[in-house]
């Protein structure tokens, strides 16, 4: 069983790591973000949350709002209409690569890339009437903490910096697999990215993948084959061309994001999610790579 001690010593640990990886400038507001946080939670059935470092400062949460956009969208869609539309495959290209989607008949890899969390958005936005709205009352939900917001420069900061995302949806439009207006899925997606959490809102809010589809309030989220789906996508691609590397130091299901978060989960056990800004070149959180990896050493975890 985890304790603070054990957070304590891994974030303590991790600290001489801050300065070698580089802070996502692409999405200029990201940019002005202190480099030199590091944050570490844990949640467990039991112990509810414990954290070390910057545990409780909310970042951008960026892709792993992809995680969430899946869920919703897997309670929606059946499993058949679902997966027509995105593969389960890792790509092993960068998160916002064009190459496959020219190849491949504009059908993504995998949920978890940008073009499969566009093709998710354009998706929910079929089926839900206010797609923005309903990501925060699941947020909020999942972690317990209404006070959950997204940040409006930064999802404007994505709007204005957008082509690249925009050349990935238009070009998934021209092979029929896009069916809304590019700009409004666009908006919902960057507005989804924006969210600002903490490592323990994403630790407690990300539990029902440790608990078989069974949030930390005792509601069933989603059914527990969903919740393997969900975890064996997150084991293979939610570290996009960095995924091997990750199961082999870490071994855990987890999804990264350029605001520097990682949440992961042991299957049964718990939730953890880790925060530093600055990323290595496969755009994953540097620190919290070496935060997560240790703390699978030191409990001995791995799902492999
Ligand atoms: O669309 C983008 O590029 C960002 N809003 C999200 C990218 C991201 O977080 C990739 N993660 N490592």
């Amino acid at each position: 069983m985890p304790d603070k001690a054990l957070l304590q010593s891994i974030h303590e640990e991790a600290l001489p790591l801050l300065g070698q990886g580089h802070v996502a400038d692409y999405i200029p507001a990201l940019a002005e973000v202190p480099p030199d946080r590091l944050g570490i939670a844990i949640c467990t059935a039991e112990g509810g949350v414990i954290g070390a470092g910057d545990y409780l400062e909310p970042f951008s949460i960026q892709s792993i709002s992809k995680v969430f956009s899946l869920v919703q969208a897997m309670t929606i869609y059946d499993e058949s209409e679902m997966w027509t539309r995105v593969g389960k495959e890792p790509s092993g290209d960068p998160f916002n690569s064009l190459v496959q989607l020219e190849f491949e008949h504009g059908i993504p890899r995998n949920p978890f890339i940008n073009a499969g969390a566009l093709v998710v958005s354009d998706m929910l936005q079929g089926r839900l009437s206010a797609p923005k709205q309903r990501m925060l009352e699941l947020v909020r939900d999942l972690s317990g903490n209404p006070n959950i917001c997204s940040d409006k420069v930064v999802a404007k900061s994505e709007y204005d910096h957008s082509a690249r995302n925009a050349a990935i949806c238009y070009l998934m439009k021209s092979f029929g697999n896009f069916e809304n207006n590019v700009d409004d899925v666009m908006k919902s997606y960057f507005n989804h990215c924006a969210i600002r959490m903490s490592c323990a809102d994403l630790a407690r809010a990300f539990f029902f993948l440790a608990n078989q589809g069974v949030c930390l309030g005792g509601r069933r989220l989603i059914g527990e084959r969903q919740s393997k789906q969900i975890n064996a996508l997150l084991a293979t691609s939610g570290l996009y061309d960095g995924a091997g590397e990750f199961a082999y130091r870490v071994g855990m299901p987890g999804k990264s994001g350029v605001g520097g978060g990682i949440v992961a989960v042991v299957p049964g056990e718990l939730s953890v999610c880790v925060w530093s800004p600055e990323l290595d070149e496969s755009g994953n959180s540097l620190a919290g790579t070496r935060m997560l990896e240790l703390l699978s050493k030191r409990l001995g975890r791995s799902i492999f």
